[in-house]
């Protein structure tokens, strides 16, 4: 029987050692690196790496060609945390457990930690370094390139970065439900949606899997946002690591304030009810991603 509690600790641990491993690579008495360091290791749930991993599994790909490319991911989410928490943006001072970053260090040294991950991600992406070793047929160049392009569109301003901007935009404007659709799957969706199908990709997917895939990720996106926003108002922050009641006070858009939480809780269980659907065509191999899904609607933090 599949454990998904024991899959979640050892995928923690492989990823943090392999993040460990890819940051020693850099001088870091800098005080670029130690903010860097300190954000990225400061004990992230890494949904998003393993999501990329399992869906690599789910095909039958190889952990080798994988690992970096969820590392990169990682950094990309990162960075993402560490600008959305800075004083024009959300202005938060915890995050992980810990001072966010621009409290840690500074303001500048946080934004351009940020610009840091954000820049090693593509870097490692493209460097053959990455995935000495591992030359295969299913991790050839054009797979590579295939993977850069997913990941760039999802994390920029067609994804991501438009979505925090809709999201900045609209504080204290009230959005219709389908506008606050659009923004959170930009913001929190697409960079999910990017994770599992480039794990996909990297592990030789074909067509047919790859749409399933990609739809079981857009709902799981977009459920593992409202339950942020569910956890916003009545999580625990001494779980969560981040402040509550944040969104409130930010008159920020969220499916609470919109449907209420009771509503919002039902949508989230649909969409992951949905997304497990989507996983029929598959075997045993997509075992974590069904975890994944039941983990992030089930999740206190
Ligand atoms: C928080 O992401 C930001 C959102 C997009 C909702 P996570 O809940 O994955 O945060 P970490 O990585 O575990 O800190
Ligand atoms: C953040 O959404 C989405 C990102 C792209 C970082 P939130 O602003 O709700 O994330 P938290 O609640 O601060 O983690
Ligand atoms: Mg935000
Ligand atoms: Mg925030
Ligand atoms: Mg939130």
């Amino acid at each position: 029987m599949f454990n998904f509690k024991e899959y979640l600790v050892e995928k923690q641990e492989i990823i943090n050692n392999s993040l460990v491993n890819l940051l020693d690579t850099f001088p870091l008495y800098s005080r670029l690196m130690q903010a860097v360091k300190y954000s990225l290791m400061a004990g992230g749930k890494r949904v998003r790496p393993i999501l990329c991993i399992a869906a690599c599994e789910a095909v039958h790909g190889e952990l080798q060609n994988v690992l970096p490319i969820a590392c990169a991911i990682e950094m990309i989410h990162t960075y993402s945390l560490i600008h959305d928490d800075l004083p024009a943006m959300d202005n938060d001072n915890l995050r992980r457990g810990k001072p966010t970053c621009h409290i840690q260090f500074d303001e500048a040294t946080a934004i351009l930690a940020g610009d840091a991950l954000l820049t090693l991600a593509f870097q490692i992406l493209s460097s053959a370094d990455s995935f000495q070793g591992h030359h295969n047929e299913d991790h050839n160049a054009v797979t590579r390139l295939t993977i850069i392009k997913i990941l760039s569109d999802a994390a920029g301003c067609n994804g991501m970065v438009e979505g925090q901007m809709l999201d900045i935009s609209s504080e204290a404007k009230l959005l219709d439900l389908d506008k606050l659709e659009h923004m959170h799957s930009l913001k929190t969706g697409a960079l999910i949606e990017a994770s599992v199908c480039a794990g996909a990709i990297s592990g030789g997917c074909n067509a047919k899997k790859l749409e399933h895939l990609s739809s079981y990720a857009k709902k799981t996106g977009l459920a593992f946002q409202i339950i942020d926003d569910i956890l916003d108002v009545e999580g625990d922050p001494l779980v969560m690591g981040k402040c509550a009641g944040t969104d409130e006070n930010r008159n920020k858009n969220t499916y609470p304030s919109l449907m209420g939480l009771k509503n919002s809780k039902i949508l989230a269980e649909k969409l992951i009810s949905d997304a497990l659907n989507l996983l029929d065509i598959f075997d045993n191999s997509a075992d974590p991603l069904r975890g994944i899904a039941g983990y992030i609607i089930d999740r206190n933090r």
